[in-house]
């Protein structure tokens, strides 16, 4: 069976590195570079810090069209994902770490939301394997969850890599996403590995003007995997 070819590499912003007072217009300036909005939730507890809630996405749905790709970094995800699904989000990633995954997966269909399973640094590819096929996206964290601005971690490209083998193997219609400390260096060596989303927050929001600086990291995505030629 031929390889389906792969989707050319975008970008999805992280707020985290965004105004946090003015996230209406830190979704607008990444308008039209991209389709996707990453929007970092942590509770404190399954990492040491503490971001937004259901209210800050309704109010952000309010105000902008991206795709929320809503990242949630929590211990007990499931008590809300119906309150994320409700504020607007369109796909909720949840981490293998916190266990009970094939039960979150179902109640993450069940809610119509697109399915997003996420994994640490140290996590290795064999806790995503046996997930692969119920999922429409990987996210393999290329920095330890909990901050913006840390240096991304090259000794995760081999689990992407695997990733990406294993979905194409199967032919399964499988995002790979990859997270933390992506620029257009490091964006273009994951994906060089086979991530197709990039998030990237303080290389989008740090920068003057961050639609023309998500442009240049998945202009240097796309130049390290051209698509593929029939
Ligand atoms: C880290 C978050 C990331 C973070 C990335 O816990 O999941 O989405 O915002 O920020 P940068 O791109 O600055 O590493
Ligand atoms: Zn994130």
């Amino acid at each position: 069976m031929p390889a389906a070819a792969r989707p050319v590499p975008h970008v999805a912003p992280s707020i985290l590195s965004a105004d946090f007072g003015d996230l209406a217009a830190a979704a607008a300036a990444v308008v039209p570079a991209c389709e996707w909005l990453h929007v970092d939730v942590m509770d404190g507890h399954f990492v040491p810090n503490l971001t937004v809630g259901p209210p800050v996405v309704a109010s952000l749905r309010r105000h902008s069209r991206l795709f929320f790709d809503t990242h949630l970094m929590l211990r007990d995800p499931g008590r809300y994902l119906a309150a994320f699904r409700d504020a607007g989000a369109d796909g909720c990633t949840v981490h293998v770490e916190v266990g009970g995954t094939a039960a979150l997966i179902d109640q993450m269909r069940r809610l119509g939301l697109r399915v997003g399973l996420a994994a640490n640094p140290d996590t290795p590819f064999e806790a995503l394997e046996q997930h692969l096929g119920r999922v429409d996206l990987v996210l393999c964290m290329t920095v330890f969850p909990g901050f913006g601005g840390q240096p991304f971690m090259a000794e995760v490209l081999p689990k992407v890599r695997r990733v990406r083998q294993a979905v194409e193997r199967a032919g399964l219609d499988v995002v790979v996403e990859v997270d933390g400390g992506v620029d257009e260096r490091t964006g273009a060596l994951a994906a060089e590995a086979g991530a197709t989303v990039l998030v990237a927050g303080s290389a989008v929001y740090g920068e003057p003007d961050p639609g023309e600086a998500a442009r240049r990291i998945a202009a240097a995505a796309r130049m390290a995997c051209p698509p593929v030629s029939a």
